[in-house]
């Protein structure tokens, strides 16, 4: 079984290669490395024994997706390549909706194309924007208030119509929670490039020295500490439910699945993780609330366990281990060859 995976030498997408060539599945890379490093193809093969192999083309170049599609019998793609800053979404948004949708699309219709009827997106939690209940189901409705989150759900929609059409597509929607750690290894993990905009991976750089201070974006929310609270999930559980889905998605036309653990932790709860996992002091302070964050969301994993039996098996201390050992062992990310 052969699978594509757009975006696969990123943060989400090395870990779910880890998963599908230790599954015994065979993997092709296509992925443009704007925002990752080919170094990760090396790491992938230190972990497994196995280097995927890397197409290195746009999501947006029909004429290279159809070429590269066309190179194997693909039984499905895993499309994850796309830009995911809800800042950037605001200040560049023709750009996102570009690499997002149009992405996606040209994406399909190399599908269609070549014969590939399987298709496992991801998508993400912010198409549900302020939430009326918690934890959030599927069905909720859907009211993204960023750029970027429209793009997720311009895409949820467009492969969701296609998936009726002809040639038809078997479609799964992933919408991911807040996923972070990174590989226990320590081989393979998140690698901002600038500044980190979230909150793992800040932690981390504040952790080993690297920045001085974790901005803690308000204390007035109506939550048990007054922090934001979200859903984190280890990368590595949420690689696993890829490999769920690929078995899953020939079953059904389309279906829209959580991946988040269904409990929530707030800032300071986090902090205090990290704090015990690393035996590091963090120095916070409290900042104004972040434009556009919402006080607390967490999933529900119903659907997730009764169509793919999935549910995430790790738990926040795992998730800062991994995050920290990650950060230890590669203390400027994959520029630590
Ligand atoms: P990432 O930036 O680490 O990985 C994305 C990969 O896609 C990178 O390797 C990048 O080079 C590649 N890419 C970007 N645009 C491309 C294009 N036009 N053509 C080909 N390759 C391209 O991000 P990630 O955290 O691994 O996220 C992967 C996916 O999951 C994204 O679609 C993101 O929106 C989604 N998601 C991420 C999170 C999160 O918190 N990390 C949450 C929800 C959803
Ligand atoms: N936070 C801080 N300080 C920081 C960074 C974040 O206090 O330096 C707080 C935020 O205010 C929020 C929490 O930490 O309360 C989590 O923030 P993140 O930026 O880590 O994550 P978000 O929930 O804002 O968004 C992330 C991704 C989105 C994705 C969403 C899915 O950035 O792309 O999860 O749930 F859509």
């Amino acid at each position: 079984m052969t699978v594509m995976i757009t975006g696969g030498a990123g943060f989400i997408g090395s870990h779910i290669c880890v998963e599908l060539i230790q599954a015994g599945r065979n993997v092709v890379v296509y992925d443009n490395f704007c925002n990752s490093h080919p170094e990760v193809i090396n790491r992938i093969r230190r972990i497994t024994g196995t280097a995927p192999e890397v197409v290195k083309g746009d999501v947006r170049d029909v004429e290279a997706l159809i070429s590269a599609l066309s190179a194997h019998r693909f039984s499905a793609v895993i499309h994850l390549a796309g830009l995911k800053s809800v800042a950037d979404s605001v200040t560049s948004s023709a750009e996102y909706y570009d690499c997002n949708v149009v992405g996606t699309l040209r994406l399909a219709q190399a599908m269609q194309q070549t014969g590939v009827r399987n298709i496992v997106f991801s998508s993400s939690a912010t198409v549900y924007g302020e939430p009326d209940v918690l934890p959030l189901r599927e069905d909720h409705k859907l009211a993204p208030f960023s750029p970027y989150g429209r793009t997720k759900l311009q895409a949820e929609e467009l492969l969701s119509d296609i998936a009726h059409s002809l040639p038809p597509l078997n479609v799964v929607i992933l919408r991911y929670f807040n996923p972070v750690g990174s590989h226990e290894s320590g081989l393979i993990g998140e690698d901002p490039n600038d500044v980190p905009n979230n909150l793992m991976p800040y932690i981390s750089r504040v952790a080993i020295g690297r920045l001085p201070v974790l901005n803690v974006f308000g204390n007035d929310y109506p939550t048990s500490d007054g922090t934001g609270i979200r859903d984190y999930v280890h990368v590595v559980d949420l690689a696993a439910g890829h490999v769920a889905a690929l078995d899953h998605v020939h079953k059904q036309k389309v279906l829209k699945v959580n991946l988040g653990t269904g409990r929530g932790t707030s800032v300071l709860e986090l902090v205090d993780a990290y704090t015990a996992v690393s035996g590091r002091t963090i120095p916070f302070a409290f900042a104004p609330r972040r434009a556009g964050d919402i006080a607390s969301y967490y999933a529900s994993g119903d659907v997730a366990e009764e169509t793919l039996g999935w549910r995430a098996r790790r738990d926040i201390s795992d998730m800062c281990r991994d995050a920290w050992n990650w950060q230890q062992k590669n203390p400027n990310g994959y520029l630590d060859q």
